[in-house]
């Protein structure tokens, strides 16, 4: 299947979804094999405005493992031409001479949208501010169908910071296409869950309930999708920041109350939402989900060169 611009987790349907599941399940066999070269001349040029480690370093695995080849910025905004004052626009033409692929991080909703609307090379989005992440709710997704064996019928809880996360954003689009889901969004009040996709939710005919006590909830779900409360993202208001830190922490406690089958997911970095003891927990499945990124990436890029 022929992949173009990958800019938001709406443009995937149930069967690209799968064509791209069943490629990244091949993808561990070929990274098993130590790789492949049939990407040799192929090039991508990875720009991130903002900090990153799974993803900018997950998809430069990718194209490595694929036989390709990497140019890169770690934080264009300092270390690029924008420091100068240059658009995203310009940069993004610039880089259409150099590169078969961009992949784009910016702090701006919007701007993934925006580099593909100028760009003649696919722009694969890593992350739009507080948008949408779609090549972290793919990831996600696979995670969910290979821990717990299908999607349909899940039950998942979605924690922390959902007003600004697009994580969750991004994964609730997808999981609105699969049947009988049940989505438990638990928040503090200042960080609910945003009436765009609640409205998504509801056009869908899709279960959802807004919560704030999470310990009500560990014992119906089959998936616990911690998220990090985003400090950057408050700006000046820190004080509702040291309102909702420390809201909801996975810990031991946590995990009695959880169904014996049922997995921990977080898309990281973590700072104390889940405590370290639960690493060595089987449910702990957020190190897996990091490592399934490289594979659903490394089957993203094939199919945006196929
Ligand atoms: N999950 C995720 O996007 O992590 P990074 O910010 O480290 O890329």
């Amino acid at each position: 299947m022929k992949l173009h611009h990958v800019i938001e987790a709406q443009q995937f349907n149930l069967e690209s979804l799968h064509h791209l599941f069943d490629a990244a399940q091949y993808m561990e066999q070929v990274v098993a094999h130590g790789g492949t070269t049939e990407f040799q001349k192929r090039i991508m040029a990875a720009l991130f405005y903002e900090p990153s480690t799974r993803t900018r370093f997950s998809f430069e695995t990718a194209m490595h493992r694929l036989g390709g080849r990497v140019i890169s910025t770690e934080n264009a905004a300092e270390f690029s031409s924008v420091a100068k004052g240059e658009t995203l626009e310009d940069t993004v033409q610039i880089l259409n001479g150099y590169a078969d692929v961009i992949v784009i991080r910016h702090y701006e909703v919007g701007a993934a949208k925006r580099a593909s609307a100028i760009s003649r090379v696919p722009i694969i989005n890593a992350g739009d501010g507080a948008g949408q992440h779609p090549t972290q709710a793919l990831l996600d997704l696979y995670t969910i169908r290979k821990e717990i064996g299908g999607i349909d019928g899940l039950k998942i809880a979605m924690v922390g910071d959902l007003a600004q996360g697009r994580t969750v954003r991004s994964l609730t689009y997808l999981l609105s296409k699969y049947q009988d889901i049940k989505i438990y969004f638990v928040a503090p009040t200042l960080l609910k869950m945003k009436e765009d996709i609640l409205e998504h939710l509801r056009e869908r005919n899709i279960w959802y309930v807004e919560e704030t006590d999470l310990d009500k909830v560990l014992p119906e779900v089959d998936v616990v999708y911690q998220t990090r409360i985003q400090k950057e993202r408050f700006g000046d208001r820190i004080s509702d920041y040291e309102k909702c830190r420390g809201v909801y922490v996975i810990n031991s406690h946590t995990l009695s109350l959880m169904k014996e089958k049922s997995i921990v997911m977080h898309p990281l970095p973590r700072l104390d939402e889940i405590s370290m003891e639960v690493d060595k927990d089987p449910r702990a499945a957020y190190f897996r989900q990091a490592q399934n990124g490289l594979y659903v990436r490394m089957a993203l890029l094939s199919m945006v060169f196929s």
